[in-house]
């Protein structure tokens, strides 16, 4: 390193001062006005709350989000859906990181009863396009004008690390409006924005404008509005939606042609990745279905059912890379039927500790083959899904005992795994599913 002379250290040093003394200046100009001192923006009080109001908001949109996704038709808005609610979470543990430090616990339910009636109607929407609607065209809107004002009204540099998590949730906030757009616009063009849903989007924003908006300082609306006729109470789907591009929904999984047959095993094992949405939506019911569970169970689910969005879309890639029609695949939607039966625990045993445990070998086996036969996206996409899929297995190992306490199961972990892997094996393996019609 090159000695620095005694000029360019005291310039250093003065500069340095200068700084200083700037930004004393503009923290005194804040604290202080010609009627005495003034209130900052936000002290560290109003910092809790807003930063709370934040999370729950966006906590609450990735429940609702992972919930909704099964029953979700259209294709690029399910997987927009799963790619936002894992941002979202994304933006959930950064705010926990940061509200751990200035609050115990991190996430408190907001005194504010309209915030909170606000994030429980939003579920209720008529349809998907409501739902997004709501949240798109309402709610994020006003999430980015309170984190863009928070952002230059807090204190700079006393809490900087509240400033660095509002900056990244803004980028991907305002990234997330422009890929929901078009895909609202043409959902608009196709005629499936209903008026159900437009009068449900007014809804929301009444809601949101008795909440006084996501700060909670906008100018609040005195009276709570009624719910519109099109409110259609959540119920968490025990069946998944395909939208109409999806021709062959109920097929039977047919054995796939041997491994030694490369390349129309090779097909079959990328069209099989193609509907590997039926796992993120399983995912998304477990999710929702228990939401009490530690903040790091729901962080890990929200990874795990992005994770299998694009292992789908991986899927979708290949095929059309080789002149193939995804939407002809079949969609085996019986199978997130069969297992939407089972309590949720039972549904995240089975996904993890049989398909996801059982797939390894096979998948060692195609990235060899691919290697053999020099087929290198094949064996790029296998890999990563294997590194995928070693995370599923490591949250599986993870969270169920965790489960298996918050549900007072009284079997012991090693008991309830076999006796879930005995009805995965007799049912899921044989194709012999037995659905309760209820
Ligand atoms: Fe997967
Ligand atoms: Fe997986």
């Amino acid at each position: 390193m090159k000695p620095r002379s005694p000029s360019s250290i005291i310039s250093r040093r003065l500069v340095a001062k200068t700084k200083i003394k700037t930004v004393a200046r503009s923290l005194s100009t804040r604290a202080t006005s010609k009627d005495g001192p003034a209130k900052i923006a936000i002290d560290i009080d109003a910092n809790r709350r807003l930063l709370n109001r934040y999370r729950f908001v966006q906590h609450e949109s990735m429940r609702i989000l992972a919930g909704w996704l099964p029953q979700a038709a259209d294709f690029e808005l399910k997987c927009e859906m799963g790619r936002s609610l894992w941002e979202n979470a994304v933006q959930v543990n950064a705010l926990y990181l940061r509200l751990r430090e200035i609050q115990s616990p991190a996430f408190q339910k907001p005194t504010d009863s309209a915030l909170v009636t606000l994030m429980e109607e939003l579920r209720h929407a008529p349809d998907e396009f409501g739902l997004i609607l709501g949240i798109y065209h309402v709610i994020v809107p006003s999430l980015i004008a309170a984190l863009a004002s928070h952002e230059t009204a807090t204190f700079p540099n006393s809490d900087q690390p509240s400033v660095y998590a509002i900056q990244h949730a803004l980028l991907d906030l305002r990234a997330q409006q422009k890929r929901i757009e078009p895909l609202l616009a043409a959902a608009a063009r196709a005629g499936k924005i209903t008026a159900a849903a437009r009068t449900w989007e007014k809804y929301i924003g009444a809601l949101l404008a008795h909440a006084a908006g996501v700060s909670g300082l906008e100018a609040r609306s005195k009276k709570a509005p009624r719910p519109p006729k099109s409110r259609t109470p959540f119920t968490p789907p025990r069946e998944a939606a395909r939208d109409s591009r999806f021709t062959n929904r109920a097929a039977d999984m047919e054995p796939m042609p041997v491994e030694e047959n490369y390349r129309e095993h090779t097909v079959e094992e990328f069209e099989r990745y193609s509907t590997e949405m039926l796992a993120a939506e399983t995912v998304g019911l477990v999710m929702y279905l228990v939401p009490h569970m530690p903040w790091e169970f729901q962080f890990d689910t929200a990874r795990h059912l992005y994770d299998e969005v694009r292992h789908c879309l991986m899927g979708y890639e290949w095929m059309r890379g080789h002149n193939m029609d995804p939407f002809q695949s079949p969609q085996y939607l019986h199978i997130y039927k069969w297992r939407s039966q089972f309590p949720p625990v039972m549904q995240y045993c089975m996904l993890t500790m049989g398909n996801e445990v059982h797939a390894f070998p096979y998948r060692h086996r195609r990235v060899e083959a691919h290697q053999k036969s020099g087929d290198q996206l094949s064996e790029q996409f296998v890999r990563y899904d294997i590194a995928d899929e070693t995370q599923h297995v490591r949250f599986g190992n993870r969270w169920l005992p965790e489960l298996l306490k918050h549900v007072g199961e009284k079997r012991s972990l090693k008991q309830y795994v076999a006796d879930a892997l005995d009805v995965w094996r007799g049912q899921y393996l044989t194709g012999k599913l037995s659905i309760n019609v209820e």
